[in-house]
């Protein structure tokens, strides 16, 4: 099924240090379709990285926004967690931890700026965005586009409208994009969840997680998805702005480093093991987003002292397979050699 009108290689969305205009905009100016994570950014910035995207191609480019979470704030919890974090500041030289003044963004402001920002697709994870606000989003000209860890996920997605669903696998980097159940609960392959999802829907399905080469997009399109979204493979070109130790870290794991953790944010979510996935393995945690909030300070100075036990090192179990130095445009033209069109 054609997506969209749009190329088939697509970058997947990713917050944090991945969110950069130089990397989405390279990646569309490649050939593929740059995505923006914008799911931490101030509705101000959202705006800002757009134009700054704009300003350097006129290709088509995407941004993905978290739909808001139900949690409850858990003070006794919280502290928990900031007296696990405390020794690590220690080592870091940073002041103790105390608790965040806010802890997420405004949804309703960020999808506000991101409609000014005028993307050709909006994407959402963690959750449906429902009728209403997709039957908005499609009236004003976007793309829609849902993410499911599972089938049951895919077919309320389906029924809200969006215009394709984005399949997950268990071997996706960065956090789990589902929302029935706990996210720990589908943890389906890409090779199983693709075609069940195909099977399942009358919409396009874009698979992601574990496709790094052109052999993983033969894969998905042999399994039927209409388009692929790679992630991890793209922290390494030179348009992303990856601190050093992370870099350094990715380019040294193996195969079996790759772990599924909760312990930077309080949801799951796929990296490389390090200190801190080790140490709070097991460890209850209070609900995302308030881990992920109160451990910011210290992996933003982790990151900026080159201290690699301390990063969110999120990365898919393929980062093995494909690290091939390059820029965002190799790597898209690379990977479409695997799609036959
Ligand atoms: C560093 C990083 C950040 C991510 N951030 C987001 C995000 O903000 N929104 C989202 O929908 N998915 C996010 N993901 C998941 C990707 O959308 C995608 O499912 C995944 O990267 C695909 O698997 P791969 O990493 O094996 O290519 C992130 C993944 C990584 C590696």
């Amino acid at each position: 099924m054609r997506l969209l009108d749009l190329p088939p290689i697509w970058m997947a969305p990713m917050a944090g240090e991945a969110a950069s205009a130089a990397l989405v905009a390279a990646v569309s100016a490649g050939g593929g379709v740059g995505q923006l994570g914008a799911a931490y950014l101030a509705p101000a910035r959202i705006g800002e990285i757009a134009a700054d995207i704009r300003a350097r191609t006129d290709r088509p480019f995407g941004i993905n926004l978290f739909c808001p979470q139900p949690w409850l704030r858990d003070d006794d919890a919280l502290d928990d967690y900031l007296a696990r974090l405390a020794p690590w500041h220690g080592e870091l030289g940073l002041p103790a931890p105390v608790r965040p003044e806010r802890f997420e963004e405004d949804f309703e402001a960020q999808l506000a700026a991101t409609v000014a920002a005028r993307p050709a697709v909006i994407s959402f994870a963690m959750g449906d965005p429902g009728v209403a606000r997709v039957a908005a989003l499609k009236a004003q000209g976007f793309s829609v586009l849902g993410t499911a860890t599972q089938v049951a996920e895919g077919l309320l997605l389906q029924a809200s409208g969006v215009d394709a669903v984005i399949a997950q696998g268990f071997e996706a980097g960065g956090h789990r994009g589902g929302f029935l159940g706990s996210p720990e609960g589908a943890l389906i392959g890409t090779m199983a969840l693709v075609p069940q999802l195909v099977d399942a829907l009358d919409i396009p399905v874009i698979a992601a997680g574990g496709i790094a080469d052109a052999r993983g997009v033969a894969a998905a399109q042999a399994l039927g998805a209409s388009a692929v979204t790679v992630g991890t493979a793209f922290l390494l070109v030179d348009e992303c702005p990856l601190s050093p130790a992370y870099r350094a870290a990715l380019l040294a794991a193996r195969d079996a480093d790759s772990t599924l953790t909760r312990a930077f944010s309080g949801r799951a979510a796929r990296g490389v093991a390090n200190r801190v996935t080790r140490e709070l393995d097991g460890v209850a945690l209070p609900a995302f987003p308030q881990p992920n909030a109160a451990s910011r300070p210290l992996r933003q100075a982790a990151a900026k002292v080159g201290n690699a036990d301390f990063i969110s090192l999120w990365a898919g179990q393929a980062l093995p397979v494909n690290r091939t130095p390059g820029t965002a445009a190799d790597l898209v033209a690379a990977l479409a050699r695997g799609w036959r069109t």
